[in-house]
C-alpha cells in the first residue's frame, strides 16, 4: 500500500503565467515532451483544434484565436509526477485564471526576451504575491535578437518586486547564440539547433574553463562571457531555496522553447526545487497533505466538455490523503455523502477515469450543478478550504432578451455561468431584473456566445447604473434587517444567494457604509 506521504512528496503542480505570445503554449508541448506524455511536437496545438471541435462553444476560443477554457495536465518525470495546471490566456484578468492559481504550489513565469515584463505578467505576479507562490522565471526566445540580460533582471526585479537569482546565463544571443552557462553546477551546455532534445543529445562541458571550448565559441565569445559573469555574480544574487520557497526570490533561466534549449536544465532543477503540496488552510485547522484521509476543493467547473452529455465537471484539487475510483466523499456544502464515481484523471495523453488520486493531483467529478466553486470535499469532516474568493466585479451589464418567451432559459444559462464562474449574476430584491457582473468585459462576449450556443437565447447585454458591488455581512440580525429594508433599492441576490450591495456611485457606496456601522461591506466573497 503506497503511503500518502511518500506519494505527496513526489508531486510538483504548477502553472505557467505569462503574457500571450512569449510562448506558454510552446513551453508546455517541451516539457510534456520531456515527461515523455506526448510523442511529437505540435500536439499541443492540435489538441486544442480538436477539443475545440469537441465542444462547440469553443469555436469561440478558435475564432478569437485565444484560450477561455483551461485544462489540467499530468506527466511523470523522474521520480516526480508533474502536474501542469493551464492558465486561461485571454488577456482579461479573469477570477477563473485566479482560482487556478489557488490550486497550485507554485508558478513559472515565462518572459519575452525582446518584450521584458507585459502588463498582464505583472497582474499574475500580483496574484501570486498575495499568496507567496514560488516562481521560477523563463526567459524564452534566446534564439532571436533580445534585450540585455541583465537589463531584463534588472526589470523584473524593479517592476515585479522579487530578486533575481540567475541560474543559467546565456552565452550570446540571436545569431551569435552559443550556449548557455550553468551557474550552480557550472557546466556550459552548446546551443546545436535541431538537437538539445535530451543531454545525450547536447555538447555539454563540464566548466567554462574546459579548453575544448573556446574552439567551440570562439576566443572573443569566451572574454565576453567571462567578462559578464563576473559582472553577474557580484551584482546578482545566488540561488536561496528558502527564499525561493517564501516568494523572494525567483531563479531565473535563459533558453529558448521552441528549440528545445534550456529547457531541460529549467525542467530538472523545477523537479528538485519547487514545492511539494503543502499545509493549505480550512476553516477550522490546517490540513496536512500526508493526513491519511482524502480532502480537496472544487476550483473550477467546466460545462459540456463532453457535447453528448449535457454534464458538468467539477475540477478538485486534493489537498491530503488518497483518492481511490468509486469512493464515497463527504459533500461539505450540502452535507450530503456522494460516490466520486467516473472521476476523470488529466494525464497528458488523454482523459481518463481515475484508479487513484493523490495530494497535488486534481480529479474531475460528474455533476449535475450540484457542485459549485470553493467547495470542499472531505472524508467526514465539515471543514472548508478557505481562499477561493470570488472579487467584487467592476462592469455590470443588465440582461435583455429579444425573445421574452425564453426567460426560464435565460435564467438557467445565467445561473450556470454565475456557477461556473465565468460571469456573476444579480437578482435585483425589487425588480426582475437579470444583471451580470464581471471583472473583465471579454467575460459578457463568452455569456452571450455560450447563452445562444447551449441554451438557444438570443440575449443583449445593456448598460445600467451600477459602479461596484460588495457582499453585505451582518453577525446582528436585527441590524442586518433594518439594513436590508432601508437599502433594498440597492440590495440584490447573487448566484449562491448571497446578499450584494450594488452601489450605483462611488459615493452612494460610501455613505451607505458610513449609515450602517457594523455592517460589513466586503470587497471579496470567500467562497465556504
Ligand atoms: P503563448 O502560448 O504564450 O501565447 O505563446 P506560443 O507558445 O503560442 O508562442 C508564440 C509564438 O512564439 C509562436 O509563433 C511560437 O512558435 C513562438 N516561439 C515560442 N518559443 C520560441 C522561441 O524559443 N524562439 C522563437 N523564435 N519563437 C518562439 P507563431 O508564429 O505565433 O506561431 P507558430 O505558427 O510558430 O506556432
Amino acid at each position: 500500500m503506497p503511503d500518502v506521504a511518500a506519494e505527496a512528496a513526489r508531486r510538483r503542480t504548477f502553472a505557467i503565467i505569462s503574457h500571450p505570445d512569449a510562448g506558454k503554449t510552446t513551453l508546455t508541448e517541451k516539457l510534456l515532451l520531456f515527461g515523455g506524455a506526448i510523442q511529437m511536437a505540435g500536439s499541443v496545438k492540435s489538441r486544442k483544434t480538436s477539443r475545440s471541435a469537441t465542444s462547440d462553444w469553443m469555436a469561440l476560443e478558435k475564432e478569437r484565436g485565444i484560450s477561455v477554457t483551461s485544462s489540467v495536465m499530468q506527466f511523470p518525470y523522474g521520480e516526480r509526477i508533474v502536474n501542469l495546471l493551464d492558465t486561461p490566456g485571454h488577456a482579461d484578468f479573469g477570477e477563473d485564471t485566479y482560482r487556478v492559481l489557488t490550486a497550485v504550489d507554485s508558478a513559472l513565469m515565462v518572459i519575452d526576451v525582446a518584450k521584458g515584463v507585459e502588463e498582464r505578467t505583472i497582474k499574475l505576479m500580483e496574484v501570486c504575491r498575495m499568496r507567496d507562490t514560488p516562481i521560477m522565471t523563463f526567459i524564452n526566445k534566446l534564439d532571436r535578437e533580445g534585450r540585455d540580460p541583465v537589463e531584463l533582471l534588472d526589470e523584473v526585479e524593479s517592476v515585479l518586486g522579487i530578486q533575481c537569482a540567475p541560474v543559467t546565463w546565456p552565452i550570446g544571443m540571436g545569431k551569435r547564440l552559443k550556449g548557455v552557462v550553468h551557474l550552480v553546477s557550472g557546466e556550459v551546455h552548446l546551443y546545436e539547433p535541431g538537437r538539445n532534445f535530451t543531454r545525450q543529445d547536447s555538447t555539454i562541458f563540464a566548466s567554462i574553463d574546459d579548453p575544448q571550448l573556446e574552439a567551440r565559441i570562439g576566443a572573443d565569445m569566451l572574454r565576453e562571457v567571462r567578462d559578464e559573469l563576473e559582472l553577474v555574480q557580484g551584482a546578482s544574487h545566488p540561488f536561496d531555496v528558502d527564499a525561493y520557497l517564501a516568494g523572494k526570490q525567483t531563479p531565473v533561466f535563459f533558453g529558448s522553447a521552441v528549440n528545445n534549449f534550456g529547457v531541460q536544465l529549467l525542467l530538472d532543477f523545477f523537479v528538485r526545487h519547487a514545492p511539494a503540496p503543502r499545509p493549505r488552510e480550512t476553516t477550522t485547522r490546517p490540513v496536512e497533505p500526508a493526513e491519511p484521509k482524502l480532502s480537496g476543493f472544487v476550483f473550477k467547473i467546466q460545462a459540456n466538455m463532453d457535447p453528448m452529455h449535457r454534464d458538468r465537471v467539477a475540477f478538485m484539487r486534493v489537498c491530503s490523503g488518497r483518492f481511490v475510483a468509486g469512493m464515497k466523499a463527504f459533500h461539505v456544502r450540502s452535507g450530503k455523502e456522494v460516490k466520486l464515481a467516473n472521476a476523470l484523471t488529466f494525464m497528458a495523453s488523454d482523459r481518463e477515469i481515475a484508479a487513484e488520486a493523490w495530494p497535488g493531483d486534481v480529479i474531475g467529478i460528474h455533476n449535475h450543478g450540484t457542485v459549485s466553486i470553493g467547495d470542499t470535499f472531505t472524508e467526514g469532516e465539515a471543514i472548508s478550504f478557505t481562499g477561493i474568493p470570488n472579487f467584487a466585479p467592476e462592469l455590470f451589464r443588465r440582461a435583455r432578451l429579444r425573445d421574452p418567451l425564453k426567460l426560464k432559459q435565460l435564467q438557467k444559462g445565467l445561473a450556470q455561468l454565475a456557477e461556473e464562474g465565468a460571469t456573476q449574476f444579480f437578482r435585483p430584491l425589487m425588480s426582475n431584473d437579470l444583471i451580470l457582473g464581471a471583472v473583465g468585459v471579454l467575460q459578457f462576449d463568452v455569456a452571450a456566445y455560450r447563452l445562444k450556443d447551449e441554451y438557444g437565447v438570443e440575449s443583449a447585454f445593456e448598460q445600467v447604473q451600477v459602479a461596484t458591488a460588495r457582499w453585505i455581512r451582518c453577525d446582528d440580525a436585527k441590524k442586518l434587517e433594518e439594513f436590508r429594508e432601508k437599502n433594498a433599492q440597492y440590495l440584490a441576490i447573487d448566484g449562491a444567494g448571497e446578499l450584494v450591495y450594488l452601489a450605483p456611485t462611488r459615493v452612494n457606496l460610501q455613505l451607505a457604509q458610513e449609515r450602517a456601522p457594523g455592517v460589513e461591506f466586503l470587497a471579496t466573497r470567500e467562497q465556504a
